[in-house]
């Protein structure tokens, strides 16, 4: 948040629904303040029904740009007028930048993604891949590791309809096979040996919901050396992250994800990539 909040402010926010919970409005503000620009992000809770008139509201009002999150990143993009290659092709926004007179979106959950596995020095050519789930979460995942030609793709999802749905949706982009798992409790160990990154695109292990099992991946693998990358960022510490620690995994979780995502929206916003290092510290301490 600017210091100095004046007639001038920019407004910028969060739209979901809840949204509350959001650590956006942490981010957003502290790298506006710690940059000195003139703008304040909020979060808004709105219900769907009402989500037609808040973009209404949102354009009315000027705001520079926005995030969308669950459940509008697919409704968004009727009330836009451009929409980036990548949210296209997965027909996901999550961001949206206010250009002119038009409204344009764009989605940094994939860019999150890439930028989460590049830093950890990922060797994408040379590994094989396993996604669990097959939703929107799902679907920015298989477009970063097929946008940075990964080996081999699995796909593992409860639903096997959505599993297919989402193969058929990446066969008319890109010529990469993506091979569905009908069961990980039958994967055979050469199998499993061969795959380099696990990434949990499913809600199993969030706080709040009464899930059967808290972890898709079975209690009986190894998961030593692989790249273990959990999406959920509440808890911090899902049972999947838990069992990669102990079986000495390389991981990245779900803040690792949040906060690359957010530093990518505000380099649309702002024009800029700022500095992660002092948001990480900030961010840590603040949700001690
Ligand atoms: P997002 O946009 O975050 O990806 P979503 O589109 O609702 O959210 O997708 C949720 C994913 O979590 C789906 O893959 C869902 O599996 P189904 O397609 O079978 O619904 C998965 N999921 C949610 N709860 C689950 C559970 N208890 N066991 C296994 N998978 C689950």
């Amino acid at each position: 948040m600017s210091e100095n909040i004046n007639g001038h402010t920019n407004i910028y926010g969060v739209l979901g629904y809840p949204a509350r919970h959001s650590f956006s409005p942490m981010i957003h503000n502290f790298l506006f303040k710690k940059y000195s620009i003139n703008s304040v992000y909020l979060a808004f809770e709105i219900r769907p029904e009402n989500f037609k008139n808040c973009i209404s509201c949102f354009k009315m009002l000027q705001f520079k740009g926005f995030n969308v999150t669950m459940p509008f990143k697919e409704e968004i993009i009727h009330y836009l007028d451009d929409i980036s290659k990548e949210a296209k092709i997965i027909g996901s926004v999550n961001t949206v930048i206010k250009k002119g007179k038009t409204y344009r979106g764009f989605n940094t959950d994939i860019i999150g993604f890439m930028k989460s596995l590049e830093e950890k020095n990922f060797d994408f050519k040379n590994n094989c891949a396993l996604v669990l789930g097959a939703g929107g979460a799902a679907r920015s995942t298989v477009l970063g590791l097929i946008n940075k030609n990964i080996n081999k793709l699995y796909i593992f999802n409860r639903t096997r309809s959505k599993a297919i749905e989402l193969v058929k949706l990446f066969k008319t982009y890109s010529d990469k096979e993506i091979i569905i798992f009908d069961s990980l409790d039958a994967l055979s160990d050469k199998k499993l040996k061969n795959i380099g990154l696990i990434v949990n695109c499913t809600s199993v292990g969030m706080s709040g919901l009464d899930n059967p099992k808290d972890m898709l991946v079975p209690e009986k693998w190894d998961l030593k050396d692989k790249f273990i990358f959990e999406m959920i960022y509440n808890p911090i510490e899902t049972k999947l992250i838990l069992k990669a620690k102990s079986d000495k995994a390389l991981i990245i979780n779900g803040i690792d994800m949040l906060i690359n995502q957010a530093l990518s929206s505000f380099e649309i916003w702002n024009g800029f990539y700022p500095d992660k290092k002092e948001l990480v510290k900030y961010f840590k301490n603040s949700i001690k």
